[in-house]
């Protein structure tokens, strides 16, 4: 298998289509009125109006014949369900922590975590946070700090594993501040630094540093199947083993995690917190029964439960990864190629266009990300979501300031859209690159004081 796979350049689906959803063709002068209709906000389109809608890959994936079966095995007991059995084997051959807790999605996992264990003066270091994780963490009062390695901030810098912890600066942190730092968390793959893995290498550097200073190492897990194959095909020594192996290894390393099944755990819903610490679990359980419900549901159906047990199986199979990262890469090859500046290397989950290196002449007050996500739309239908200056310039003292980069994240959802439909997005975006200089910025005409790309609204300029 492995040697037709390398033989043959074209990216096939290792699946065909079983049930199909219609996707609704639409006219530029549709989509023009839409746009107005949402304020040129992209989250207020109505989905059946994108053609292609690579907003996120969280949720968004199709499921496979055998998660529909599984779900007809739901059992809907409130305590002690077989479902909940099932779940749990699959979380725990995968990730053997002793306690785990199933929750709505990832950031129901966060919040019993950091609730149990944040608070002012607390202070919780990653590689990069992820917005719902640093909000949870904020939210208690306590600090995130990022120490991604500073390879890690440099969007065309090539490096095969741009989503390491800089280890020299965390033990720096843990000398200085170690008594406020309940924690130390990972993310695989660093989403907010555009999709990129941490290597087997570094998570042991990382676990050694835990350890000199007592803290425990938790695992923000979401796209864990994306990072170990990353580990197979980029890391020394690594390529003969099975991705199975790698993410436990990955797991072994950690004393517990969160999860958003919604990525890697192929479901539409759904997510787990999981941990060794005894008394620790005690606590997230009963903030679990208080906001979420029973320790052997939480947030979840449970066919809920039986969806993502039947997940778990099918992301670590190799050919899907291979599929899914190659043909994430045959993406962003192609925009590179038609002169799109992105983020390098690809990650595994999505593509993202470096908008202010395209529209240079639009300044990040302009949003050219804004831009950028609004053409691709106008011109072609799809929708893609803008991370930049939209979504972080804000300041809680109402000042605005230019994010950090103004990019726009393609994320392709899992086993959902073939490759021709990814041939017409690089159609769409070939032909918005040859018109980038006449592109033009928006101004915001309403906006929240928080959170405010989901439903500012906007005006475009000249
Ligand atoms: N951690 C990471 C790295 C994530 O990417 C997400 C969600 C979460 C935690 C929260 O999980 O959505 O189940 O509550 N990311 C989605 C995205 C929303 O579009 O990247 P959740």
């Amino acid at each position: 298998m492995l040697a037709a796979m390398d033989r043959w350049q074209t990216i096939i689906e290792p699946f065909r289509i079983h049930a199909v959803e219609p996707i609704r063709l639409t006219t530029e002068a549709q989509r023009e009125r839409a746009l107005e209709a949402a304020g040129w906000n992209l989250f207020s389109i109505h989905a059946q109006d994108v053609l292609i809608d690579l907003l996120t890959d969280s949720g968004t994936g199709a499921m496979s014949r055998d998660q529909w079966a599984a779900i007809q095995h739901g059992d809907e007991s409130y305590a002690g369900s077989p479902s909940w059995y099932v779940f749990l084997e699959a979380v725990q051959h995968l990730f053997p922590f002793k306690h785990v807790i199933p929750t709505h999605q990832g950031r129901a996992a966060e919040k019993l975590l950091f609730t149990a264990i944040g608070g002012p003066g607390k202070v919780i270091p990653s590689n990069t946070h992820f917005d719902t994780t640093r909000a949870n963490v904020e939210y208690t009062g306590a600090e995130g700090v990022d120490l991604v390695i500073p390879e890690g901030r440099q969007p065309s810098l090539i490096h095969p594993f741009k989503g390491n912890m800089d280890t020299a600066a965390l033990d720096a942190l843990l000398r200085e501040r170690g008594d406020d730092v309940p924690v130390v968390m990972v993310t695989i793959t660093n989403n907010s630094g555009g999709g990129q893995p941490v290597s087997l290498q570094n998570l042991h550097a990382i676990r050694d540093v835990c350890d000199a200073h007592g803290k425990p190492l938790f695992l923000d897990g979401c796209r864990f199947a994306e990072n170990a194959w990353f580990i197979k095909e980029r890391e020394p020594g690594q390529a003969h083993r099975s991705v199975v192996e790698i993410v436990q290894e990955v797991g072994s390393l950690a004393d517990g995690m969160t999860m958003s099944a919604k990525k890697d755990g192929m479901a539409n819903i759904g997510g787990w917190l999981a941990m060794n610490d005894d008394a620790l679990a005690e606590q997230c359980r009963n903030l679990l029964i208080l906001t979420e419900g029973f320790p052997t549901y939480g947030g979840l159906a449970g066919r809920d439960l039986e969806a993502i047990a039947q997940g778990l199986r099918e992301v670590v199979d190799e050919d899907y990864l291979r599929y899914r990262t190659r043909s994430t890469a045959y993406l962003g090859d192609a925009l590179v190629a038609a002169g799109i500046p992105c983020v390098q290397p690809f990650g595994g989950h999505a593509v993202y266009l470096d908008a202010r290196g395209l529209l240079p002449h639009i300044p990040p007050l302009e949003y050219p990300g804004q831009a950028l996500a609004v053409e691709l739309y106008r011109a072609g239908g799809i929708r893609g979501c803008e991370i930049g200056t939209v979504m972080f310039g804000l300041h809680p003292d109402g000042t605005e300031t230019p994010g950090p980069m103004d990019l726009v994240r393609l994320a392709i959802p899992r086993r959902t859209y073939t490759q021709s439909h990814i041939d017409y997005v690089i159609e769409v975006a070939r032909d918005v690159a040859s018109r980038a200089s006449s592109l033009r910025g928006f101004r915001i005409a309403t906006q929240p004081r928080q959170l405010r790309h989901f439903t500012a609204t906007f005006e475009p300029l000249g």
